[in-house]
Parts: C-alpha cells; structure tokens; sequence
C-alpha cells in the first residue's frame, strides 16, 4: 500500500523525458494528416470550449460560424498549428531538447500573460486530442507516443503558468 502511494506520488511529478526518436516519427505521421486542417481544429476548440474563444479578443462574443471563414480565424489557426509542427519537427533528438524548452517557455510565458489557465490548456488537449485521434490512423502505441508529447509540453507550459520557466 505505501509502495503505491510512493508511486502515485512519484507519477504526479512526471519528469520531462525526450521522446524515442521511433516515438516522435509515430506523432508526426499523425500530425502530417491533420496539419493542414487549421480552421477546423480551431473550430472544434472553439466549439467543445467557448470560454477559450472568448479570451480571444478578435473572436469574443461572436458566433463561432461567422468567424470561421475569416482571415483573422485563418491566422489565428495557422499561428497554432504551425507552433505545433515546429515542437514536433524537433522531436525525437536530445539535442534538441534546449530549443523545444525555449520555444515552450515562451508560449507558457505569453499566455501565462494573458490570463489563460490550466484548466483551459486542458480543454485544448482535449479537443486537439479527440481530432487528431479521429482523423489519423490511431492506436495504443500512436496514443502513447502522443501522450508522451503532450506531457512534455504540458510540463512545460504549466511551470511557467506558475512562475517558472523550465531551465
Ligand atoms: C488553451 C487555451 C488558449 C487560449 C485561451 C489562447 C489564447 C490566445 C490569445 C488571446 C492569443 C493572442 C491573440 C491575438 O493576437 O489577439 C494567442 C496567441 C497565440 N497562441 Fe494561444 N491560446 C490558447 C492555447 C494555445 C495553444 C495550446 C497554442 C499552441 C499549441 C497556442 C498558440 C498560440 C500562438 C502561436 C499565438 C501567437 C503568438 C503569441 O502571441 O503567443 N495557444 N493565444
């Protein structure tokens, strides 16, 4: 019993650990099928979550389906997508790792800024998960692989929700 409560403990402070670079080529032949679906990934976000529309200053307020078509929402989904497959792009090589840290550090600190939570990454993850997994071939290893990723970011992203960007 101690023995899993030591585990537990140990598990909720998962550490940041590079993925194998067979990991990181399994996340990004999924990615590859959905990258160029910007406008609707965002829209599926927007549309599970519309608290994160709303912290969005050009979209708050408005309805999700009169936005979808504009140039702001095109941006805004390709700002997104294309920091997505910059992480992955260096996925998958320990050499790599400082780069990824800096490029997360800035995205945690940016919107850390803005006032977006925890609670509302996770909405995100969610949803990008739940589309990713609908629209790519899937499976147990794809879904560790791709776990294993987000936790990285995540770990990331949160330490700098909380005040201190990952060294
Ligand atoms: C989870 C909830 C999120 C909220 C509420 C949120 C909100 C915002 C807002 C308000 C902006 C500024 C838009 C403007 O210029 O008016 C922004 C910019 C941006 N967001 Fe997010 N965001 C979220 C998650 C994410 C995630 C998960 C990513 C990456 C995968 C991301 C990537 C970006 C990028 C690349 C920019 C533009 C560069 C920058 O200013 O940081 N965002 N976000």
């Amino acid at each position: 019993m101690k023995f899993l409560i030591v585990l537990a403990l140990v598990g909720a402070a998962v550490a940041y650990t590079p993925l194998s670079s067979g990991d990181a080529d399994l996340v990004r032949s999924a990615w590859d099928k959905v990258k160029h679906s910007e406008v609707d990934i965002l829209a599926a976000v927007f549309s599970a979550h519309p608290d994160i529309q709303a912290k969005f200053p050009a979209f708050v307020g408005k309805d999700l389906a009169s936005i979808k078509g504009s140039a702001a929402f095109a941006l805004h989904a390709t700002r997104i997508v294309s920091f997505v497959s910059e992480v992955l792009a260096l996925a998958g090589n320990s050499a790599t790792v400082p780069a990824i840290k800096t490029l997360v550090n800035q995205l945690g600190q940016n919107h850390k800024n803005r006032g977006v939570t925890k609670d509302q990454f996770n909405e995100f993850r969610a949803s990008l998960t739940s589309y990713v997994s609908g629209h790519a071939p899937w499976g147990d290893n794809v879904a560790a692989a791709w776990n294993h990723a987000l936790d990285n970011v995540y770990e990331i992203i949160f330490s700098n929700l909380d005040g201190h960007p990952v060294a």
